[in-house]
């Protein structure tokens, strides 16, 4: 696991893109992803804000996927193994980057055929404790003409990102702007943020 960890800063150093093609093994993927669907099947997601909890604006014109969060109160054998996963990590950057990382949250997302996200930062502007990104991809036999790749813009380079099954991003926060393009069939993921304070 350390060495997958190191690989993923040292990416994540050189690029501000960390990317780790297998950071979820095919058996949590595959669990997650059930877990997904069946929460999706109970209505227990809820569309997406652009906003934290005190300004939150529903904008479908924005971004339109669905969310539900994992919590450690649903007694799931596979959120605990994900948490697991989390807190290994968390130590991991904290020991050899000194990031102070206190917290985090995740939520399972779900982009029905037809969403997107429009080119966006994931700080919000009157909290910043979002200080890492981090998106993991539940979607297997994902082809190119599914759309809904992840488009990040630096200076001088942009990137896109397929989200294929198992992938993990990371990157920091408030420091790059970045989309989801339009996607043609379901897309699914795992998206959370490393916080401090
Ligand atoms: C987000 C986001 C990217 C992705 O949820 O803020 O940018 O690839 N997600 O799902
Ligand atoms: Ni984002």
């Amino acid at each position: 696991m350390e060495q997958l960890f190191e690989a993923l800063i040292t990416d994540f150093i050189r690029d501000k893109v960390g990317i780790a093609e297998h950071f979820l093994s095919p058996e949590l993927a595959f669990h997650l992803k059930e877990n997904l669907i069946t929460a999706f099947a109970e209505n227990k997601f809820h569309e997406a804000g652009t906003g934290n909890s005190a300004a939150v604006h529903q904008d479908q014109n924005n971004r339109s996927d669905s969310i539900y969060w994992l919590d450690r109160s649903h007694n799931n054998a596979f959120e605990h193994e994900f948490f697991k996963l989390m807190d290994a990590f968390v130590l991991f950057l904290n020991t050899t980057c000194y990031t102070g990382i206190t917290d985090y949250e995740f939520h399972y997302t779900l982009y029905e055929k037809g969403s997107f996200y429009k080119k966006h930062f994931d700080q919000f502007r009157n909290n910043d404790c979002r200080q890492y990104s981090m998106i993991m991809y539940l979607n297997t036999n994902w082809q190119k003409t599914d759309g809904g790749e992840l488009c990040i813009y630096q200076e001088k380079a942009q990137q896109r990102i397929s989200p294929e099954n198992g992938k993990l991003v990371f990157f920091k926060s408030n420091e790059l702007l970045h989309e989801v393009l339009k996607t043609n069939v379901p897309r699914m993921s795992i998206t959370g943020w490393l916080k401090t304070g």
